[in-house]
């Protein structure tokens, strides 16, 4: 039995997860593990090394030689993604990683991967773990469950302002089509789709700020 729980939080991409996530951990003293970030990682390091992101055989190679690491910050609780000791984080929002990421999740020797790590992160207990199969495949098991949603042109909008505050511009027109394609690949892919788990408490975050829903979410970690 883990001592500090594990909480699982899904939705798709701009529903808020990523910020609702690390505040939600650092309230807690959890870990914050953003499972998108290592599929972005793997897409960083096909893309650089130049393989065909089709190619199964060839991102098997990849995936299996690559070791992730966490890196805590504890001053801002901030969590780099390190990948063979090197901090891949700055490189994981390029237009590019984005717009081959979706293919790379969609592999089966990716995800059986990834998700082995996932595991591997929270077994001690102790993490918030964001990403889309998290309730349903990585912890089936977590203590608490979580699903965000938010309608289509208020995901763009926080989309856009990460990516503003990252120094990466895109024309909204760009946006949406990156993202209603991301949505897509997400909900039809065969292993590990975008699923509500039936056990998890669904939070519409549309006109919610980032406070009312850790408030939301506080109310229903206390109760059990
Ligand atoms: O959350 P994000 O936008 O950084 O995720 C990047 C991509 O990774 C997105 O297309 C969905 C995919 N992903 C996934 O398939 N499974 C996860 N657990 C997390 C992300």
């Amino acid at each position: 039995m883990s001592l500090k729980p594990n909480i699982a939080i899904d939705g798709p991409a701009g529903s808020g997860k990523s910020t609702v996530a690390r505040e939600l951990a650092h309230k807690l003293g959890l870990l914050y593990v953003d499972t998108g970030a290592m599929y972005r990682a793997v897409t960083y390091f096909a893309l650089r090394s130049g393989i065909d992101v089709g190619d199964e055989g060839e991102l098997d190679t990849l995936v299996k030689d690559i070791r992730f690491s966490l890196v805590r910050f504890t001053k801002n609780n901030i969590v780099a993604l390190w990948c063979n000791g090197e901090n891949v984080s700055p490189h994981l929002r390029e237009k590019e990683v984005s717009r081959y990421v979706a293919k790379v999740a969609a592999a089966t020797i990716v995800r059986e991967c990834l998700v082995r790590y996932q595991r591997l992160f929270a077994r001690t207990g102790g993490v918030v773990m964001e990403g889309r199969d998290i309730g349903t495949v990585v912890l089936p098991d977590a203590e608490q469950k979580f699903f965000l949603t938010a309608s289509l042109d208020v995901r763009l909008e926080r989309r856009g302002k990460e990516l503003q505050a990252a120094g990466k511009s895109w024309t909204k027109e760009e946006l949406c089509r990156e993202l209603t394609y991301r949505d897509e690949m997400d909900l039809k892919r065969e292993i590990g789709p975008l699923r509500k788990a039936p056990d998890a408490v669904v939070i519409d975050c549309t006109n919610l700020t980032v406070k009312q829903v850790i408030e939301k979410m506080l109310e229903s970690h206390g109760g059990g």
